[in-house]
């Protein structure tokens, strides 16, 4: 009879918690003690796990026996980027301590991505046997960015306390609707219109905005992704209630632009442009002025002036205040 499952992967399920329909990917399953858990919350659905250890498929296999004769779980022996999924969509795909998603993660969760449904998440799981600075929440930090350089967001992080090590789960989604290459959010050239910044202007104002508070229970939003819903919402000239859903909702990232401008951050970032394009010689401080006169109708005169004016609130930080 199998050993009782360490508390680690008990609560990974727990957090996993598939729905007894779900398709679930396990990479690098190991001895298939997360595949026995899902697999006892599954009813119609499936948990396809790989490894590229045949050893491992093998224990994995014993394991899961009754299982896999009953469909309900399909083990192979394969490395991840070998795989060959057919067209088969995951509601939800999970590894843990599977090193590939810690030493390259775009390569990891770019294959990833092609076979998650339209809904579906990634739950990338480690524990912080190995001394992090910053402890468990530093591993989290660590973790949430390396999986935000493969374009997911990150949608929640959580840290447990367990014995003998804790552990830190990352839960993210390919970014900006970035599911498949073929519908809702790309265009022609298979770039999708709400991914607005490259990687390379995403670092350079990246150390300047809010991370995550690490907030027990508090999901917090992922700073690209909303940095990238502003930047839509000017380029397009919309009001912020007409956000494509990609973003999540309109009033976070209306909150988050207001956050960024009362505190000075726009302007900070601003600032570190100017000095970034300066340096490297592309700016010329050439100034054009023109000027306009238009003729009022004699009716324009009389009505209430305001001399406030109009702010958005992109503007410094003491107007939008
Ligand atoms: C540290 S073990 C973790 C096993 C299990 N997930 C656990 O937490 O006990 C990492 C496992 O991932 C597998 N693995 C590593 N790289 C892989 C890859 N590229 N594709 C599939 N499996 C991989 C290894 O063979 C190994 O069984």
């Amino acid at each position: 009879m199998a050993s009782k499952p360490s508390e680690r992967f008990v609560w990974a399920v727990d957090t996993l918690a598939p729905d007894p329909t779900d398709r679930v990917l396990e990479v690098g399953c190991g001895h298939g003690v997360a595949v026995s858990l899902v697999c006892a919350r599954l009813t119609s659905g499936r948990i396809t796990a790989i490894d590229r250890s045949k050893k491992m498929i093998e224990m994995a296999g014993r394991r899961n026996r009754e299982h896999v004769a009953a469909g309900r779980a399909v083990l192979k022996t394969v490395a991840l980027e070998k795989a060959d999924f057919g067209d088969e969509r995951f509601d939800k795909v999970f590894a843990f301590n599977v090193a590939p998603f810690w030493l390259q993660p775009k390569e990891a969760l770019r294959i990833v991505r092609r076979h998650l449904a339209p809904e579906g998440s990634v739950y990338v799981y480690w524990d912080a046997r190995h001394t992090h600075p910053g402890g468990a929440h530093g591993l989290a930090d660590r973790l949430s960015e390396r999986i935000r350089l493969a374009e997911f967001s990150v949608d929640q992080v959580l840290v447990k306390d367990l014995r003998p090590v804790p552990a830190v789960c990352v839960i993210g989604r390919p970014r900006a609707c970035l599911t498949n290459g073929s519908g809702f959010g790309w265009d022609r050239a298979g770039v999708s219109r709400f991914q607005l910044l490259s990687d390379a202007q995403w670092s350079l104002i990246a150390g300047m905005l809010p991370g995550p508070t690490g907030r027990k229970g508090r999901p917090f939003s992922d700073a690209r992704l909303m940095i990238e819903a502003i930047i839509y919402r000017y380029r397009c000239g919309i009001a912020w209630r007409d956000l494509p859903e990609v973003f999540g909702p309109w009033q976070t990232v209306w909150t988050w632009h207001r956050r960024l401008a009362s505190d000075g951050t726009w302007d900070a970032v601003l600032e570190r442009m100017i000095a970034a394009a300066d340096a490297s010689g592309v700016l010329d401080w050439s100034i054009s002025v023109d000027s306009t006169i238009a003729r009022a109708h004699q009716h324009a005169t009389n009505i209430t002036r305001d001399t406030g004016g109009f702010i958005e609130l992109q503007e410094s930080g003491h107007r939008a205040a």
